[in-house]
């Protein structure tokens, strides 16, 4: 989670077994337009991780395109050049990086939301897919499968393991993705709500306040990915200008709109809400299931107590 998961968490979460990913702009505080200053900040982040614990952690690469291809070039370099172990390769198709990081010894793991995407990756070669449903907080597929429906579909179709993301939030997520056939569960909003995020307090406090009603779904129907947010000042104004009308690409400008923070600066919603924590003129991606999400934890109890809630809800269910 760009912005968001930096190695204090990364660490905390694979300590307690799981495994950290890295976002794209891990542990940052300040806006960077240099690809090579960008790559350097990773490198001390994954440096960081391995200060604070040997265990497995992944580093998640946006495949980007045009001029900003270079930023996710540098950070493919980084990850092979740090020999991290695992790469989770999202936004971009898999024939981009497959090749290059499989050839280093990196094990790539591609997000994917249908179940054509999902056959195609495991035809470049990925080891494992993340099958992220409606429900999943961040960018939205297309189309909007949910996770219910989405995962037996994939673990049906391919011969690889299957990691289900959206809507997971506790040991029930868990349990419930395990029954549809998935190896793992993928989490992003939970994570956000924990003491070693690195997201602006004020977000965490919007993740925890957080109804069920409190969301509504941006760019729905408009063969473009969706993103579901908090009802806010800026959400509410993109929403109504969507129903009225607006053209894809107005609505695209104005998900894309960077922000002025003082005369001349512009910088970019996400490192506005995130980084700022402006959760009225914010972009505050979460969950379908933020609503289920009360309590700020540290990551590795919520790991913990997630693996352990788990397995007496699985003795519960064998009885
Ligand atoms: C604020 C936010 C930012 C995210 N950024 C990224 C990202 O940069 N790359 C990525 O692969 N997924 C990103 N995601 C998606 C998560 O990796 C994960 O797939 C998703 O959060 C799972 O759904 P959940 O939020 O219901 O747990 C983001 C999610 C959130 C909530």
């Amino acid at each position: 989670m760009n912005w968001i998961s930096g190695a204090d968490l990364v660490a905390a979460v694979s300590k307690a077994g799981g495994m950290g990913t890295l976002g794209p702009n891990a542990g940052q505080k300040t806006p960077c337009n240099d690809e090579k200053e960008v790559a350097e900040r990773l490198r001390g982040q994954i440096n960081k991780v391995r200060s604070l614990t040997d265990k497995p952690f992944a580093v998640n690469i946006a495949v980007a395109s045009g001029d900003a291809k270079k930023f996710s070039d540098a950070f493919v370099r980084t990850v092979i050049d740090e020999n991290v172990p695992v790469a989770i390769v999202t936004m971009g198709g898999p024939q981009v990086y497959t090749r290059e990081l499989k050839n280093a010894g990196v094990k790539v793991i591609q997000t994917i939301s249908t179940v054509r995407h999902g056959k195609r990756a495991e035809a470049e070669g990925v080891d494992a897919v993340v099958a992220g449903g409606y429900e999943s907080g961040g960018h939205l597929g297309i189309e909007d499968q949910t996770t219910l429906c989405l995962v037996p579909q994939v673990v049906d179709a391919v011969h690889i393991p299957v990691i289900a993301a959206g809507g997971i939030t506790d040991a029930r997520g868990l349990v419930a993705v395990l029954a549809l056939g998935a190896q793992a569960a993928y989490m992003g909003t939970r994570f956000l709500a924990t003491y070693e995020s690195d997201a602006h307090p004020n977000v965490k406090e919007a993740v925890l306040k957080a109804k069920d009603s409190d969301l509504v779904v941006l760019c729905k129907n408009r063969g473009v990915g969706m993103s579901r947010v908090l009802k806010n000042d800026w959400s509410n104004k993109f929403y109504e200008k969507e129903i009225a009308g607006a053209s894809l690409e107005e609505l695209l400008a104005l998900m894309e709109s960077h922000v002025m923070t003082k005369p001349g600066y512009l910088v970019s919603r996400m490192y506005v809400t995130f980084c700022l924590g402006d959760v009225v003129q914010g972009s505050v991606s979460v969950s379908g299931a933020v609503g289920s999400i009360s309590e700020l934890m540290s990551a590795g109890d919520v790991v913990e107590q997630m693996m352990s809630q788990a397995k007496s809800l699985l003795k519960k269910l064998n009885k």
